[in-house]
């Protein structure tokens, strides 16, 4: 049952270090409502996993409290916090058949041998297991044993789960189903879940809010089509999707536009979103679908440069074309493949242009 804006899991001001000295996770500040299915998202060592583990209750914070139904979880043993957990190496019983596997949290809270039955039966249909009850963990593949893991961490009902990268081993297909069922599943029971990926995709279409971390911090908490069309800083604005960065230096600010003149000598309007004063450098970041090739669509405020296009590349559904722009030749935008696109010659120059709100001027 919703509880309106109480926390249902709180991060305030934690901080995380190993060895004393280096934080790994630095004064990080997180509040999930209950049936929210939030994903932190970051590179390799940016810290997803030592924050799950605190909250799994396997690692202790350094400094600050992690709450879950605002109470300081130090206070609770990990076995009785009623978490799920699917971690990267979670490994299954191995004397036990899968059935037994994933009847065990069942047993543990002492549920009769029916309604076991029928959990077991009905979270190993959601993973496409239903046919491998009997057989053990060494007799299935590696995907097949995270799907199980899944499966186990799910069959309890828990009102809280974690998941770090679950779906890591399996091939595409499969993984897309999943990310269908985990979060169909997840919505439907009202489960909290904390989602760890560094795939992108999987954190947008999954999520209702992302954290992207890099290095021990949180740089960017939102929804995905914030995150997405609306990214605070340049680390995000390159993480999530593809994006084109043009640097210059901030010629003139107004109230909800700033003029940037590039290093090629352009000036430009962009939305002003990490710029504090006139003469510092930025980069100025906009996304490959947002620039239009057919530039009388865009009207009279619309920007239009010279491109000389590099490389053209068939994609099926679109075009994925090359230029050189302003100075620098890994420019690049999408188009999409319908009757009337025009097709782009390598070698050929063309006008290009984008509305003022579609490039945002981040920090340098
Ligand atoms: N048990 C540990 N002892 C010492 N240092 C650790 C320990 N676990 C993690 N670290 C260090 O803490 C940092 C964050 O690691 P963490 O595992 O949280 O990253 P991650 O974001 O999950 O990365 P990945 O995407 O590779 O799984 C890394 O620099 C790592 O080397
Ligand atoms: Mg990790």
């Amino acid at each position: 049952m919703a509880q309106g804006d109480d926390a249902f899991v709180e991060f305030d001001r934690v901080q995380k270090s190993y060895d004393g000295e280096n934080l790994v996770v630095k004064d990080l500040n997180l509040s999930m409502p209950k049936g929210e299915f939030l994903t932190m998202l970051g590179p390799s060592g940016s810290g997803k996993t030592t924050c799950l583990m605190m909250l799994a209750g396997f690692e202790t914070a350094t400094h600050g409290d992690i709450r879950l139904k605002g109470k300081p979880i130090n206070d609770i043993p990990p076995h009785k916090r009623g978490i799920g957990m699917v971690f990267q190496n979670y490994a299954l019983f191995p004397h036990m058949t899968v059935a037994e596997n994933l009847a065990f949290p069942l047993q543990v809270r002492k549920m009769s041998k029916d309604v076991q039955q029928q959990k077991v039966k009905r979270a190993l249909d959601m993973v496409q297991m239903g046919t491998f009850a009997g057989r053990r963990p060494s007799q299935l593949s590696g995907g097949q044993q995270q799907r199980i893991a899944l499966a186990r961490a799910l069959v309890f009902e828990p009102e809280l789960v974690l998941m770090d990268e679950p779906l890591g081993a399996l091939d595409k297909q499969l993984r897309e189903t999943l990310q269908f069922e985990i979060t169909d599943l997840a919505h439907k029971l009202g489960i909290t879940v904390v989602y760890v990926t560094h795939d992108q995709t999987e954190a947008l279409t999954m999520s209702d809010r992302v954290a992207v971390f890099e290095a021990g911090r949180i740089q960017q908490l939102a929804t995905p089509s914030q995150l997405y069309e609306e990214p605070q800083n340049s680390f995000v604005a390159q993480f999530i999707g593809e994006n084109n960065t043009l640097e210059g230096v901030v010629a003139e600010i107004r109230d909800d536009t700033c003029v940037v003149k590039l290093d090629s000598g352009e000036t430009i309007d962009a939305v002003p979103v990490n710029v504090s004063k006139v003469g510092e450098r930025t980069k100025v970041s906009i996304r490959p679908e947002r620039v239009e090739v057919d530039t009388k669509k865009l009207g009279p405020n619309a920007h239009t440069l010279k491109a000389e296009v590099l490389e053209f590349i068939y994609m099926g559904d679109i075009f994925r074309t090359r230029l050189r722009v302003a100075g620098i030749d890994d420019f690049v935008i999408k188009t999409r493949n319908s009757p009337d696109q025009v097709k782009l010659t390598p070698g050929s120059t063309i006008d290009i242009g984008w509305l003022p709100r579609d490039c945002r001027a981040l920090d340098a």
